[in-house]
């Protein structure tokens, strides 16, 4: 990068061009104890950087213009543009002043012992981030918003506290490679990370191998045309294996609970089940044991059969902290004799085809945030109903 340089160049240049600011370099910066060409908030920011490291380069210790420490390169104006540390074995935090290195082009920090939270950055020319295999337990909120310019972010082996397949990537455009794997990523792929990543027109790499990632992989996702390289293997993944095309190199089957091997549709119960479990958000605890291609062989959580057909005869998901809403889906269980659903938090209506049920004897929703109308079940159904919002309009009872 002809923009970057180090110490000995840029420190000419300054000098020449900048004699009147030397004096108030020297008075202002220098909290590392020597005079040199570093932007004095830059400086600051390594000088934080050096007192938060529990264990600085030992390089660093003699002190020194920031610009002229090892792993710091600089531009000809004195701005910060790299930090490579990587496996300079440190330990410590990161300061939050970190985020005033707006000229920053890469950070390297990986295969350190680094630990608490990531700072947020506000880097518009950042290129290459890499934090893999430190001890950090947390993520800037958006992340990884205010760095627009991303081309390869790698973050495997972190012991972060769980968090969301991160939508915030969708203002990354230029992102080639994503790289999290064995990073607490937990929940859903969600149908709009999906479409997230297809707008992604450079993305080539996304690597998301154990997590903790659940429920049905959007088809979306094997249609990105830009993907050579996926990695989704070791985590809760439901439903039909995603379909990628021939060029892509896919690690995506062993160690999920997809239904079959290869891609192909799934039983039809198991398909209907998997919707039911849409609308409650792909729990962990369904997802991992709602998994393969029977959920009468396989002791589906919550799920029964019956002995002579092998219908679903009941679903039995109570007291089970479930939230969103009761998929309509359902009334394909023509075996249905029992459900129950009670003590969650579930919102929204009955959905009206669950009255075509032939079966139903028994339908316990009593205690949830449920809204809209009852139904009218046939007089052979008993309803438990009571500790609900029927009859106001929904959303009513959500708060
Ligand atoms: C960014 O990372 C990629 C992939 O690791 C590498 O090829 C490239 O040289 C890096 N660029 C910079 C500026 O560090
Ligand atoms: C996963 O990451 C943790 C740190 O969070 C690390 O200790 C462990 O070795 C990693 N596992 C693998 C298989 O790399
Ligand atoms: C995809 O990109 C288009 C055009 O930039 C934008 O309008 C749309 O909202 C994007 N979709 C997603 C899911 O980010
Ligand atoms: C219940 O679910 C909510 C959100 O879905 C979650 O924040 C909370 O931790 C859960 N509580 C328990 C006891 O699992
Ligand atoms: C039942 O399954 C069929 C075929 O999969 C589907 O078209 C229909 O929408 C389902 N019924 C409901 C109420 O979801
Ligand atoms: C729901 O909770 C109530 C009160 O805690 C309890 O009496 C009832 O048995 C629970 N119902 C089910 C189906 O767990």
């Amino acid at each position: 990068m002809p923009t970057t340089v180090h110490r000995q160049e840029s420190t000419t240049t300054v000098r020449k061009k900048q004699q009147g600011l030397l004096l108030a370099l020297l008075l202002s910066c220098c909290l590392l104890g020597a005079a040199g060409g570093t932007e004095p908030s830059d400086a600051e920011a390594i000088a934080d950087l050096a007192r938060s490291l529990a264990r600085p380069p030992s390089s660093w210790k003699a002190g020194g213009d920031a610009c002229s420490l090892e792993g710091i390169s600089c531009s000809t104006s004195g701005r910060v543009t790299a930090i490579d540390l990587a496996g300079m074995g440190l330990a410590g935090t990161l300061p939050s002043s970190l985020s005033s290195l707006t000229a920053l082009e890469s950070l390297r920090l990986g295969g350190n012992a680094l630990s608490g939270a990531v700072p947020p950055l506000r880097a518009p020319s950042l290129t290459n981030l890499s934090l893999d295999g430190n001890a950090f337990t947390s993520l800037p909120r958006d992340f990884p918003r205010g760095m627009p310019a991303l081309r390869h972010l790698s973050m495997d082996n972190l012991p972060l506290a769980p968090w969301p397949f991160p939508d915030a990537i969708a203002g990354c455009p230029s992102l080639r490679t994503f790289s999290a794997s064995n990073a607490s990523v937990t929940g859903p792929f969600p149908v709009a990370a999906a479409l997230v990543i297809a707008n992604l027109t450079s993305i080539r790499t996304l690597r998301l191998s154990q997590n903790m990632l659940t429920g049905v992989v959007p088809a979306a996702l094997g249609r990105v045309a830009s993907l050579r390289d996926i990695s989704l293997s070791s985590n809760y993944l439901q439903g039909p294996v995603p379909h990628f095309s021939a060029g892509v190199a896919a690690d995506v089957v062993a160690g999920n609970g997809f239904c079959l091997d290869e891609p192909g549709p799934c039983n039809a119960q198991v398909t209907t089940l998997l919707q039911v479990a849409e609308r409650f958000g792909y729990p962990l605890y369904l997802a991992r044991s709602w998994t393969g291609n029977d959920p009468c062989r396989g002791s589906w959580l919550g799920v029964e059969c019956s002995s002579s057909s092998s219908d679903v005869d009941m679903i039995y998901l109570y007291d089970a902290n479930l939230s969103g809403t009761i998929a309509p889906a359902i009334a394909n269980l023509t075996g249905l004799r029992r459900l129950v659903l009670a003590n969650n938090s579930l919102t929204g209506e009955i959905p009206e085809p669950l009255t075509t049920l032939r079966k139903l004897q028994l339908l316990d929703v009593t205690n949830n945030k449920l809204t809209g109308q009852l139904p009218k079940f046939k007089p052979s159904v008993r309803v438990l109903s009571d500790g609900n919002a029927f009859g106001e309009p929904p959303g009513a009872a959500q708060s």
